[in-house]
């Protein structure tokens, strides 16, 4: 889907579809000369959010798609207004993936969203239509039909502020293309030496990004005993990738994003039960979501400098597997004391956020569907959050509520810490019993990273809809807080 800005009269538009809201749709149907055939459908439809009516037409524009309503409360405050615009966008956004027209255009000044202002509301928009027409079809032989609309534009006389959330909105929209295909990949396809070659791909042809993997050799001279404890079990080798991105002057630290990379997680020894073991597969989602971030960053050319660092392993039981009571050496120097292999998340994690001293980074963030416990505190609807600096925890959590990506932020208590005390090691990799269990995970990790402002996500609950498909997310929020540390 390419998308457009586009400027002049509504009534005049060159397209086949014209989207409005319900208020605008009277004065435009009289312009166009077309104010029987449109009274009509407005007397005979209800008008609220989400509602959208289909009215056809003689001609170009053939179709106009008329949206949400007259608001009952007059004086809804900003937020009922940000929430309506919401479900509006996500009503047409589905209408418009159902079309049988291949152009189609949405009058955004027409639309009332209160204190969202037009670049909010083309990027809303257009997150709704990538949503509603993301398919996954490569193993399908009869492929679903895909959207027939090609060109989705968005007329607005703010001409700069359109430009501008069409461009993230396209920049967006590939990088989320890139994170859910790779989450919906099965797992005996994208294992790490894939991620590899496609972090590679991602930067072919890219003057001011590089690709860089290091293998199990190159990690094990670097002392990730951590890391590599995962990978004992599997045949299939692990890899961690580094993808540099240089938007930013020379001298501007970079954000690194680090992002859990499991292609697939058995439980290791500590083996799963098979309920729902499937689901394993989107275990690499923090990884996903990252190289998302570089795709979306570098196709934005946003002005920043970026690290992502995907930690790539597949956690499997076998005869060379790592046992529960193993002890290991960390990239850090600390050791570890295995107490449960499907604590293998962290593992991996904490060496890759040692490495990341060396970026001498303005902030991490890790991304990583971590733990069940996350799921158990807060569903689907927001991801965790967990920060040791404040500003970085508010700077990313208002850039998900922009995004329509929420997360919620998290205590990481020195109360905590101590359940991750270990009779014979530094720490060992799990909590006494199943309480706080997301806490604990971040607690853990956060021995690692006292160098740097640093936040973690458990993307555990937001990342896929089991039996369904990868979200991409947190990407959206994720994106909105580099354009946010750019300017
Ligand atoms: N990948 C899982 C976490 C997970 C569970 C993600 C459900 C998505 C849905 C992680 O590696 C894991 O197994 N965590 C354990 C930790 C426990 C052993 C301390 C868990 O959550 O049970
Ligand atoms: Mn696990
Ligand atoms: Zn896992």
């Amino acid at each position: 889907m390419r998308y457009a800005s586009r400027t002049g009269n509504a009534a005049s538009a060159a397209t086949d579809c014209l989207v409005v809201p319900r208020a605008a749709a009277p004065g435009l149907a009289a312009a166009m000369g077309v104010a029987d055939e449109v009274g009509l459908v407005l007397e005979g439809t209800r008008g609220k959010a989400g509602a959208v009516a289909k009215v056809f037409l003689k001609g170009r524009p053939s179709r106009l798609l008329i949206v949400g309503g007259e608001r009952t409360d007059a004086d809804a405050d900003a937020d009922a207004k940000l929430a309506d615009f919401r479900r509006d966008a996500k009503a047409a956004a589905t209408a418009i993936a159902a079309l049988d027209v291949a152009d189609a255009t949405i009058c955004v000044d027409d639309f009332d969203a209160g204190s969202g202002n037009t670049y909010w509301k083309t990027r809303t928009a257009l997150a709704a239509v990538s949503h509603a027409t993301y398919r996954f079809t490569p193993y399908k032989s009869d492929k679903p039909k895909a959207a027939e609309l090609r060109r989705l534009g968005v007329l607005s006389r703010q001409r700069t502020q359109t430009r501008r959330a069409v461009d993230h909105a396209q920049a967006l929209d590939e990088g989320l293309a890139l994170a859910k295909d790779l989450g919906n990949q099965p797992p005996n396809v994208c294992n790490p030496t894939f991620l590899a070659r496609e972090a590679r791909r991602l930067t072919r042809g890219v003057d001011n990004a590089t690709t860089t993997v290091l293998d199990e050799r190159k990690m094990s001279e670097l002392g990730m005993g951590a890391f590599l404890a995962v990978t004992h079990g599997t045949a299939t080798p692990a890899k961690m990738i580094i993808v540099n991105y240089r938007g930013g002057s020379p001298g501007d630290q970079p954000v690194v994003l680090v992002g859990k990379g499991i292609t697939f997680d058995t439980g290791g020894i500590n083996i799963k039960a098979s309920a729902g073991m499937d689901e394993m597969k989107w275990d690499m989602c923090g990884a996903a979501s990252v190289l998302g971030a570089a795709k979306a960053a570098i196709s934005a050319q946003l002005p920043i400098n970026l690290i992502v660092m995907a930690a790539a392993a597949e956690n499997m039981p076998g005869g060379r597997a790592s046992r529960p009571s193993d002890i290991v050496t960390t990239m850090s120097g600390q050791t570890v004391e295995i107490m449960n292999t499907d604590a293998e998340g962290r593992l991996v994690l904490c060496d890759a956020l040692t490495y990341a001293l060396r970026f001498k980074p303005a902030a991490v963030v890790d991304i990583a569907t971590l733990t069940g416990a996350q799921v158990v505190a807060l569903g689907s609807h927001a991801s965790a959050l967990y920060a040791n600096d404040d500003s970085l925890a508010d700077a990313l959590s208002s850039a998900g509520d922009t995004a329509g990506d929420r997360m919620w932020r998290m205590p990481l208590w020195d109360d905590y810490q101590s359940a991750l005390d270990s009779a014979f090691a530094d720490l060992k990799n799990v909590g006494s019993g199943r309480a706080a269990g997301s806490i604990t995970a971040a607690c853990f990790l956060s021995r690692f990273t006292k160098d740097y402002p640093w936040a973690h996500l458990d993307i555990a609950g937001s990342a896929y809809v089991g039996g369904k498909g990868s979200t991409g997310r947190p990407l959206p929020a994720l994106f909105e807080y580099l354009i946010g540390a750019a300017s």
